[in-house]
């Protein structure tokens, strides 16, 4: 069947359903999402959403651009920063006015509480920047968007997954190929724009806070399509997983105090970032737990560190941190208001993913083309905000920020320009029913679980935090028998309904094409920087280095990587704190 929308967005995360929102008063909106809206991984996010409001003590957003700057270990690009977190006061008071229920100060503003990495002029001391709702903040920014788009007659899809994206003959995006999850169809979406919100790429590892459906299926998708993954090399490890689980313990227990501890019982932050402590960036708290561990300090000669809350007491607990104590319940039995938390890192965030502008839409290549009618928001997209390494908080508010800015450029386009649809290729779902009457021919194959398991681990053991030429080539040989092995599965499952067997295989093969992006990108990048923590290259190297990968291959596996300069626009400004912005050593 062919379905007609003016506008098609794919996921139904926070950065989906706020670019939704302007165009749905006016125009034919749909939202596919492979799961129901509501379960998206969003919704997830526990600690916060930043912005420079000033609610608890002075701020502003030049302070909030530079934490992610230095953050970013100087790769991000500084006119998507400076937009961002300029745009970030305004958009989440939108975002108050939508209705989201925000914890609140003792004068009624929106509460803020203080996260990894943002300070106040200039790196001086930590500051409250992170706009919360408890640690469900994902999940009632996620249910008032919901209700948003409800109430302006976005249509939505659920249950309904991307396959493939339809490039014309003349290079403009028509809209996609998807499966029908409930009833196995398969159709095709016909629009005028297009839109990928897919999320991030977590289950690339064994361990990770992401949900079982972050398999980075627009970012795969578009790659075998020929056009170009940024930056895939730089993929967070949240410092704070519960201990062999991954599941997210938020940076805001940090946040309200709470202190991480070796087997002696030291603070060992201290001794690496003097001055803000637990509260340094991500890549480095996970680096200096994996550095505790590797020498000797993990609890009780354990691959795991200590999560220490107990000073806070269980009234402070119970009011800002209810939803990790539940978890520290259930999954480890510790009840976090006597006893240390086991935690260790965990696959959080893809800083990398589909490159775009700052209006959202998607780069042809490392230069200056755009593909027509395509946008990307949110985790899946590199804008680049993150550059090498992501601050906390600042995920929830990209997704909100450039989902706006989506919107209204969608809406800008839309208005300009009509809404007549690019052409229509012919038989545009062809090769994708060809590949599922394979997959479903397949009598030989393995359980795509078998493969993915492999995948995982081989990912786990060559990509993680640490990374050697050496290691990383290993699990470079063994990425072709790999892909093989992912084209041949089996599936137990011959039916059409709810056929979770053939999903599964599906996105065994988008986890390949992600793998070989991340792995490929950075044995290429001989340095270190951010999360790419290189031990035989250990230091950063803007000589060489200073520029995004842009990462390219085809459904056989032929690979290229090009190169893209980063944008230093405020650090070449004539403004007096240009100074500011120019790379220089990390140091917290
Ligand atoms: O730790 C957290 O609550 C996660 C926040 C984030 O990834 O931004």
């Amino acid at each position: 069947m062919i379905i007609n929308h003016d506008v098609v967005i794919v996921g139904a995360g926070l950065a989906g359903l706020r670019a939704a929102i302007e165009s749905a008063e006016k125009y034919n909106v749909a939202v596919v999402s492979k799961l129901h809206p509501l379960r998206s991984h969003s919704g997830a996010a526990q600690g916060g959403i930043c912005a420079a409001l000033g609610n608890e003590e002075e701020d502003n957003w030049v302070w909030h651009a530079f934490d992610t700057v230095k953050g970013a270990d100087y790769l991000g690009d500084q006119d998507a920063i400076a937009q961002m977190c300029y745009d970030a006061p305004k958009t989440i008071r939108e975002m108050e006015h939508f209705g989201v229920p925000f914890s609140r100060t003792e004068k009624g503003l929106i509460a803020q509480r203080p996260f990894g990495g943002h300070t106040r002029n200039f790196g001086e001391a930590p500051v409250r920047r992170a706009c919360y709702a408890a640690d469900r903040t994902g999940h009632v920014c996620l249910h008032t968007l919901y209700e948003n788009c409800i109430k302006r007659n976005v249509r939505f899809y659920p249950e309904v997954q991307m396959i493939d994206i339809i490039i014309n003959e003349d290079g403009e995006c028509a809209g996609i190929v998807a499966m029908d999850i409930r009833s196995g169809e398969i159709h095709i979406f016909h629009s005028k724009i297009t839109m990928m919100a897919t999320g991030g790429i977590g289950r690339i590892y064994q361990t990770t806070s992401n949900a079982h459906a972050n398999t980075g299926d627009g970012v795969a998708i578009l790659l075998r399509n020929g056009l170009p993954a940024e930056d895939m090399e730089f993929v967070q490890f949240h410092p704070t997983g519960l201990y062999r689980l991954g599941i997210l313990v938020t940076e805001g227990a940090r946040g309200e105090g709470g202190i991480l501890l070796n087997n002696n019982g030291e603070r060992f932050m201290a001794k690496y970032a003097p001055t803000v402590k637990d509260l340094a960036p991500r890549d480095m708290v996970s680096q200096c737990i994996y550095k505790e561990i590797q020498e000797g300090r993990g609890i009780n000669g354990q691959p795991y560190v200590h999560l220490d809350l107990t000073h806070l007491g269980l009234a402070e607990i119970e009011k800002k941190l209810p939803e990790i104590a539940t978890f520290a319940k259930i999954y480890l039995g510790v009840d976090p208001s006597k006893n240390p938390i086991p935690v260790a890192p965990t696959c959080h965030y893809a800083m990398g993913g589909i490159p775009t502008d700052i209006n959202c839409h998607v780069r042809s290549n490392e230069g200056d083309g755009i593909v027509k009618g395509l946008y990307a928001a949110g985790e899946c997209a590199c804008v680049s905000v993150h550059g090498a390494n992501r601050l906390g908080t600042n995920s929830l508010l990209d997704l909100v920020v450039f989902g706006r800015r989506a919107a209204l450029e969608i809406l800008r386009e839309l208005e300009t320009e009509g809404t007549k649809k690019p052409y229509l290729p012919k038989n545009a779902d062809a090769k994708i029913k060809n590949r599922i009457n394979q997959i479903f021919a397949n009598n030989d194959g393995e359980s795509a679980a078998i493969v993915r398991e492999d995948l995982q681990k081989m990912m786990t053991k060559c990509a993680s935090v640490f990374r050697t030429e050496e290691v990383m080539q290993e699990g470079a040989k063994e990425l072709p028998e790999l892909r093989k092995r992912a084209r041949k599965v089996k599936i137990k499952d011959k039916g059409k309904e709810f056929n979770t067997d053939l999903m599964e295989a599906l996105e065994l093969e988008n986890l390949v094409t992600i793998s070989e992006s991340v792995l490929l990108s950075a044995l290429n990048r001989r340095e270190s920087r951010g999360a790419q923590a290189r031990v035989d290259y250990p230091e950063r190297d803007d000589a060489n280095w200073m520029k995004h990968t842009f990462f390219y291959t085809d459904d056989n596996g032929h690979t290229e990587i090009k190169y893209r300069p980063v944008n230093m626009a405020l650090a070449e400004s004539n403004e007096e704190y240009a100074d500011k912005f120019k790379p220089r050593v990390r140091k917290y």
